[in-house]
């Protein structure tokens, strides 16, 4: 597998060009999250309730899972602007997928440190472990498994990202071990993991 020349970050799951999002179906915050929306935009001057772009795409997403053209068009109205510069939010940042994806999100960072300390075997122990290649979501519709970036955590290479969780430290060979135990524990499996080194 070539690791680097491969520029995929999540094709199928994140429009990375500026693209018209799926209608989907029709979306409305539940009224919990949208309190919670509202909490949040307390914190920002009135006049600045744009400012809430990025916690109220992930609320949408925590509800539905995806960004739909009817998502983009009720963040819009509940935070003061227009459904395009929700687009253009959420072509940006590749934690926005604009297609369904499992209910775990393997994100493996595939930048210089994690490279270097093996980031390419750990995709391909997942992509053989699940039967996918990156990009696609596998046959249980439990997992889907992306290549990203940098994820912050340099120090602590190679570095998989599940959902909202860092998974770190992880050699190769320990990735169809990652994929058992969340299909046992969920993401309980991942207690811990940050306090590998210490
Ligand atoms: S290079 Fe992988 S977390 Fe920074």
């Amino acid at each position: 597998m070539s690791f680097h020349p491969v520029m995929s970050y999540g094709a199928e799951h994140h429009q990375s060009v500026r693209a018209l999002l799926e209608e989907g179906p029709p979306f409305a915050f539940t009224p919990e999250r949208r309190a919670t929306l509202e909490e949040i935009c307390r914190r920002y001057p009135p006049e600045r309730r744009r400012s809430a772009v990025l916690p109220a795409l992930y609320l949408a997403q925590e509800q539905q899972g995806y960004i739909t053209a009817n998502v983009a068009r009720h963040v819009a109205e509940a935070i003061g602007i227009t459904p395009a510069q929700v687009e253009d939010v959420v072509s940006y940042y590749t934690m926005f997928f604009t297609r369904p994806v499992g209910k775990y999100v393997l994100q493996v960072c595939r930048t210089l440190a994690c490279a270097l300390g093996g980031a390419e075997r750990v995709v391909e122990e997942l992509s053989a472990k699940l039967g996918i290649e990156p990009g696609q979501t596998d046959a249980s519709g439990d997992f889907t498994l992306v290549e990203v970036e940098c994820l912050g955590a340099c120090d602590r290479a190679p570095v998989v990202m599940v959902n909202t969780d860092w998974h770190e430290c992880l050699k190769p060979g320990d990735a169809a071990k990652l994929v058992d135990e969340l299909r046992a524990r969920g993401t309980a499996a991942l207690t811990g993991c940050h306090l590998k080194r210490e």
